[in-house]
């Protein structure tokens, strides 16, 4: 019943024609049998009432010879117009009176006994002589007080007990019809009406697009089994508003941050093409466009590192290392900016961290380079490993002017940078934290940072241990 492309207005229709047929049926059946059962049982009676009426006429009559003289008191006694039929023949086989001489019936079986009362289950079926079923009863009669003994048989024919049965049959039928077509009828309004709202709801989802993505499925109209799906619509429109969102805001900044590096190579190039140049100028220019270009293709590969952790698409291989020989080589690398910065860098970590070697160095060294940019002169940098049954937290703490309370929930967002000078020509594009939270979220850890203004900010991340 829930093939695709069937209407589920009709199909509920036709669901409800199909029920009240078979209900309609089946009580019209029951009654019919009810009724044939009743009309049998009064056909019974009356046999049983007539016989008694015969017999109490025959104790008025004086002898068998005065039945076959006035045979209609006694043929009145049964109602011929009621299809009744009335033979008294005497024990031997004479008839003595009868009203169905041109018809005639077959009496099977023995008769009741004269001193015996006939009931209901003496009764018994047979045929007319042409042929149409009968229900029949045969009694012993006495006669008067002459002692003699008669043959009572009372019959009625089954026809009009089935023209009834015929007549109510036909009715059950047009009822069953009837009813079932009104059933249908009134069940496809019902559900077309019941589906009204339905249609609200998905014509509320038709107005959705992508310049008005913040309308909402309106669930508490929604009938209760369907609030849950326009419930669920309504969370996958906010995730979606929210990617969007997210996607514009990354497609703007992306736009804004390339200008940047590339106008400076556009503008400084044009310059020194304005008018001859020694080689010299032209080597400055080329060295100086290098860099820029190492810049970009940074950008564009924190970027695409970015894009590709969202999707799932870096490969880890992850493995049991050093704490102390992990940071101990990020310190390495550090050491010379470090030193012209005038900060130094302490390492205090034990134990082991399970992670991918080459992506923990990439985030301790993003940590690193932003606290060695705003560490003082003079001060240290701290880079710390703890191991914990669940894992193994690293940090790195330096002193500084901190972060903002206000900026603090944003700084791992992209492109997120507290000075906002976007224009600046700092070289920093605001990605390396977001990087740092990607590594930590593949390796199913988590990011967290301290800070404050004019103190001490520290990041931490937590690699959790192996999978058990
Ligand atoms: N140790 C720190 N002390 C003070 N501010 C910090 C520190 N680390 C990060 N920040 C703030 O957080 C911002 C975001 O840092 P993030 O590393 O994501 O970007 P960035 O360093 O500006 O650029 P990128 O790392 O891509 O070159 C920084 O611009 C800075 O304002
Ligand atoms: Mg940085």
């Amino acid at each position: 019943m829930n093939r695709p492309g069937y209407s589920l207005t009709a199909q509920l229709g036709a669901l409800f024609a199909i029920v009240a047929v078979i209900v309609f049926s089946a009580v019209g059946f029951y009654l019919y049998r009810a009724l044939a059962v009743q009309l049998q049982e009064r056909d019974e009676a009356e046999l049983v009432e007539r016989v008694l009426q015969v017999r109490h006429l025959l104790a008025e009559t004086p002898d068998a010879g005065s039945i076959q003289r006035e045979p209609h008191r006694f043929l009145d006694a049964v109602d011929v117009s009621h299809g009744f039929f009335l033979v008294i023949q005497t024990p031997g086989g004479q008839v003595l009176a009868q009203n169905t001489a041109e018809r005639g019936f077959t009496f099977p079986g023995g008769a009741v006994a004269a001193d015996a009362t006939p009931s209901t289950r003496d009764t018994r079926h047979t045929v007319a002589a042409d042929g149409g079923a009968l229900q029949e009863l045969t009694a012993m009669g006495r006669v008067g007080s002459s002692g003699d003994v008669v043959r009572i048989s009372v019959a009625r024919t089954a026809h009009e007990r089935q023209e009834v049965l015929r007549a109510y049959r036909l009715k059950v039928w047009i009822a069953a019809i009837a009813g079932a077509m009104l059933t249908a009828a009134t069940g496809y309004l019902l559900a077309h009406r019941g589906l009204a709202r339905v249609r609200a709801l998905a014509a509320q989802a038709q107005e959705v697009t992508a310049h008005n993505l913040d309308k909402r499925l309106d669930a508490d109209a929604a009938p209760a089994e369907l609030r849950l799906l326009a419930d669920s619509f309504n969370r996958v429109l906010d995730r979606l508003q929210n990617s969007f969102n997210k996607l514009s805001q990354f497609a703007d900044d992306l736009a804004h941050d390339l200008r940047t590096p590339l106008n400076n190579l556009m503008v400084q190039t044009e310059v020194v093409f304005s008018q001859p140049r020694d080689i010299e100028e032209y080597q400055n220019l080329l060295s100086s466009n290098h860099e820029e270009f190492g810049r970009l293709a940074r950008m564009v590969e924190s970027m695409l590192f970015l894009a590709r952790a969202d999707h799932d698409q870096v490969a880890l291989s992850t493995e049991r290392l050093s704490a102390a020989e992990e940071l101990g080589t990020v310190a390495e690398y550090f050491e010379g900016l470090a030193s012209d910065a005038g900060v130094s860098l302490k390492i205090e970590a034990s134990g082991e961290v399970w992670a991918d070697a080459h992506l923990l160095r990439r985030a301790v060294s993003n940590l690193v380079a932003n606290a060695v940019r705003y560490t003082p002169p003079g001060c240290a940098i701290v880079l710390a490993a703890a191991g914990s049954g669940a894992g193994t937290a690293i940090s790195v703490t330096n002193s500084g002017p901190g972060i903002d309370p206000l900026h603090l929930p944003r700084v791992f967002d992209r492109y997120y940078r507290s000075d906002q000078s976007r224009s600046s020509q700092s070289s920093s594009a605001g990605l390396g934290l977001a990087i740092v939270k990607s590594i930590v979220a593949l390796h199913g850890g988590h990011a967290s940072v301290t800070s404050e203004l004019n103190g001490t900010t520290r990041f931490a991340l937590f690699f959790p241990g192996p999978a058990m």
